[in-house]
């Protein structure tokens, strides 16, 4: 029989489900896998209220296939004019559990974020006392700024000074991509984690120049050089909880992807556990996939761990070179190649 790993069922910290068809078309992967995943509020336009954040949550739920079981934990989309009072409504909520802070213009749907932190101070005092974490897109704007050294240039100049301002304000920063990152969540308090994803610990940014360039390679944060790469593997394999499983799964169809001014964004729904599983197994360290996709982040939200389990094995499938996608198709990672862990139904 071929090698088989049983762990605690995982939660997906960072993830993008879109809406309508689109939903409908990826929301089966995930459930597949997780139990709960923290949904992004990047739509257009974007969830701001608690109002908003319910619409959705009722249409992931109309959208969740016949007998599965999964939360989604919603997030609400800061703007410079989000108010003290949507935060408590927020924490009252039970459903909406973070608030998304993207720099205006730095990513995909981001038109309506931040454009200066002072807009926002009433806000993040108030999350700050009612425990509602701030997740963070950590890149400067900037056109300046290198577009690899974005996160870096984010961190010196906006979190270090963030969280002195917020001591016991609870901040994620998503999909780290850097050396610089790592550093930072490591010094930091216990308040602040970091999610890292799949693509980023599989790959580095030569995948995006491979033969040509390649268009299902490019995501924001970009992929970054191969020293990045080991700081990240070296931290999620460490068995720190302040890192945590955040896929940053981003559907968009192909011909916007394929595209001369392609989206950003990985699909890698499809295969989350096993990319991680993979790219955790390339460093002998399978020993600590648990702790980092099925219990740190609950652990670090003050949710509980999740009791069922899921099974993987030790067999190459190969990843169809498209999936559907409402009445397009998208490309998933590894399209047309192999995994080397499959999900056991
Ligand atoms: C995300 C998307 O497509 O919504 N894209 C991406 O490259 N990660 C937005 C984001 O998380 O930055
Ligand atoms: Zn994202």
């Amino acid at each position: 029989m071929s090698e088989r790993i049983t762990i605690t069922r995982p939660d997906d910290w960072h993830l993008h489900v879109r809406d309508g068809d689109f939903l409908k078309a990826v929301l089966p992967d995930t459930v597949k896998r997780f139990a709960r995943a923290i949904i992004m509020p990047n739509l257009k336009p974007p969830v701001i209220s608690v109002a908003q954040a319910k619409a959705y949550y009722d249409r992931i739920m109309a959208s969740l296939p016949a007998g599965a079981s999964f939360t989604p934990l919603m997030t609400l989309y800061l703007t410079e004019n989000s108010r003290v009072e949507e935060m408590e409504l927020a924490k009252q909520s039970g459903f909406v559990q973070a608030v998304k802070y993207y720099p205006a213009g730095a990513t995909t749907n981001s038109d309506s974020g931040v454009r200066q932190w002072g807009s926002v101070e009433a806000v993040l005092e108030a999350m700050e006392q009612l425990g509602l974490p701030l997740l963070v897109h950590g890149e400067v704007t900037d056109p300046h700024v290198d577009v690899f050294d974005r996160e870096r240039v984010f961190i010196e100049e906006e979190l270090i000074p963030l969280v002195l301002k917020y001591p016991k304000l609870k901040v994620v920063l998503e999909h780290i991509t850097t050396a610089s990152a790592v550093k930072f969540v490591l010094t930091a308090g216990s308040n602040v984690a970091a999610t890292v994803t799949a693509h980023h610990l599989l790959l580095n940014r030569n995948a995006l120049f491979q033969g040509g360039i390649r268009p299902h390679h490019y995501c924001l944060p970009v992929l970054k050089r191969e020293t990045h790469r080991q700081a990240l593997l070296e931290a999620v394999i460490s068995g720190n909880p302040k890192f945590f499983l955040g896929t940053d799964s981003a559907p968009h169809a192909q011909n916007v992807k394929e595209n001369a001014c392609g989206c950003a964004g990985i699909y890698t729904a499809h295969a989350a556990i096993e990319l991680y599983a993979e790219a955790f197994e390339s460093v002998g360290a399978l020993d600590k996939l648990e702790g980092f996709a099925s219990f740190y982040g609950a652990d670090f939200y003050g949710l509980a761990r999740n009791k069922d389990q899921i099974t993987i094995e030790k067999q190459q499938v190969k990843v169809p070179l498209t999936l559907p996608y409402g009445s397009q198709s998208l490309v998933p990672m590894r399209s047309g190649e192999y995994l080397i862990w499959s999900l056991v139904a």
